[in-house]
């Protein structure tokens, strides 16, 4: 996907990086700006001279033995390739970044840390110098704007891949942040133990990626967030200093609980090492793929689901019938496995236990009582892992559909479940025929992923949609990210979900943690809390 790509599906569109840089760094009351003698930012000359500097500074001293190492291509060092001038060729850098999402950037250093005391160095050195750094960390493509960077130092923590420990009494896991979440999954699994979140993007992003962002995932329903399994945190600050809370108790009641490096979007330090707590692996899983007639009834399904199947159910997702038609249209290999009659939603339903026969009998005792009260218009039961598999894929599959059908413009929202669906039909009146409005999302999470499909980006859609869309959402007290962070382009939104005093707190927290605003910058707070105050 290139960035050219992305900018068709409007996703990246509604920013220059090199203006907004250039207007922030002209205004010296911006809240959440660096200093302006902060180098690493804009496309200056100087501020690639003092990366440069820094690079031969950083190897000079021997501090960091994988610097660029991906360019260490073809037997050079990553001395040779400064020295060459390879150092010019930053499309690498990129790519190893966001695949070749981030064509736009111009990040000179990529740096490959195998250690916190590595990371440590890295940030001493760049807060000394006011250098910028990135956390690159893999996460969901859809979310990269979280991550996304201009000139800044990125950070990459794919060398800090280990499992520190693994106590099987207590399920506790610890490890380092840069620890693909699949691995992990595969880890466990090989102890009888499971990850307590599971994503779509499992084969690329790191568990320090997840806990940045808070990644909400597919089983939240049942596992709860990583906000509350993360048991304690090995943290960097931005200083340098090292703030070792990797805890592993369940219950610790002493001082604050400074959990907030969870989905602060490596805006106030970087996650280098996580203790997890893991629940046991449950073999008798079943999945079922369930067509209702409207919203109505999709939601008296959760109550139900949740007050008959009860510790049993681990997934309750739903999608609506035009989400449905996107996958059918757009991915290769699926299929409806429902007769071709249109429903209006589906819903898919996952149950976790450990008695096949009773976890069995119990999901179809429910379906059978849901059908007779007319929730469910039609449905199927994954009859092995394959089945259950293509099931998942349908919901799954949608965020990819969508990106091949054309321009996306993605809002993922928390509401209260019985209003939900409202604003998709809000928005459906508003837009008519000139865009195809999909819901689909985490529905026993309240969770809904509005996602608006149009031929190519235009203001005018923009227009209709913004700040339409957040103005809803603030008048049904929801919260305008639910699970994919604020990242660059919602940070001005936060007033939609959060009051002035409270964004007010967080702004000295940053302050306080991150004075010379080198972390992550632009992301996460508003630009000005003044218009606000
Ligand atoms: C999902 O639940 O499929 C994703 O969070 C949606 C997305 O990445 O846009
Ligand atoms: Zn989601």
């Amino acid at each position: 996907m290139t960035m050219e790509k992305l900018r068709a599906t409007g996703r990246f569109l509604r920013y220059s990086p090199r203006k907004s840089l250039f207007d922030r760094r002209l205004n010296p009351n911006s809240e959440n700006s660096i200093p302006n003698s902060a180098s690493g930012y804009g496309m200056d000359l100087a501020s690639n001279v003092e990366i440069f500097n820094s690079i031969m500074i950083i190897i000079a001293s021997g501090m960091f033995r994988h610097v660029l190492a991906s360019m260490d291509h073809q037997g050079k060092t990553a001395r040779d390739c400064i020295e060459k001038g390879l150092l010019e060729d930053t499309r690498r850098i990129q790519h190893r970044c966001f695949g070749s999402l981030a064509e736009e950037g111009s990040s000179k250093l990529l740096l490959q840390p195998q250690t916190t005391e590595e990371v440590s160095q890295i940030l001493k050195y760049c807060n000394s110098r006011s250098l910028a750094v990135v956390p690159k960390v893999e996460i969901q493509v859809l979310w990269a704007e979280v991550f996304l960077f201009f000139d800044e130092v990125v950070i990459n923590m794919s060398l800090m891949n280990n499992v520190i420990s693994f106590d099987k009494v207590s399920g506790i896991l610890v490890c380092e942040a840069g620890c693909i979440l699949e691995n992990l999954i595969t880890f466990l699994d090989n102890q009888g133990f499971i990850m307590p979140l599971d994503l779509g993007a499992k084969g690329s992003c790191q568990i320090g990626g997840n806990i940045s962002t808070n990644a909400g995932g597919l089983r939240l329903v049942r596992y709860g967030s990583l906000h509350g399994t993360v048991l304690g945190l090995e943290v960097v600050l931005a200083n340098g200093d090292i703030l070792d809370m990797l805890g592993t108790l369940r219950k610790d009641n002493t001082g604050y609980d400074l959990k907030h490096f969870v989905h602060c979007e490596g805006s106030l330090g970087i996650v280098t090492k996580v203790s997890i707590l893991t629940p046991p692996k449950l073999f008798s899983v079943n999945v079922a793929f369930l067509a209702c007639q409207d919203y109505f009834s999709c939601q008296k399904l959760l109550v139900e689901a949740k007050g008959k199947l009860g510790e049993i159910l681990s997934a309750f997702e739903f999608l609506d019938s035009k989400a449905l038609d996107l996958v059918l249209n757009h991915l290769d290999g699926v299929r409806n496995p429902l007769p071709p009659t249109i429903h209006n939603f589906y819903v898919l339903i996952e149950t976790t236990g450990s008695d096949e026969t009773y976890d069995r009998q119990k999901l179809e005792a429910f379906l059978l009582h849901a059908m007779e009260g007319g929730l469910i218009s039609d449905g199927v039961l994954a009859q092995d892992m394959n089945q259950a598999s293509a099931f998942w894929y349908l919901r799954e599959g949608v965020p990819e559909a969508l990106m091949k059908a054309g321009a996306v413009y993605k809002y993922d929202l928390s509401l209260p479940v019985e209003k939900m669906y409202d604003l998709v039909d809000e928005m459906r009146t508003r837009l008519g025929d000139s865009a195809n409005v999909v819901g689909y999302g985490h529905l026993g999470d309240g969770n809904l992923h509005l996602n608006i499909s149009t031929p190519q980006y235009d203001d005018r859609t923009l227009a209709q949609i913004e700040p339409f869309v957040y103005e809803w959402t603030s008048a049904h007290r929801g919260s305008i990210s639910a699970e994919h962070g604020l990242g660059l382009m919602k940070a001005n939104k936060i007033f939609y979900s959060k009051p002035t005093a409270t964004v007010k707190l967080m702004t000295s927290i940053k302050k306080m943690l991150d004075p010379k605003g080198i972390l992550n910058p632009y992301k996460v707070l508003p630009h000005s809390i003044d218009s606000h105050s």
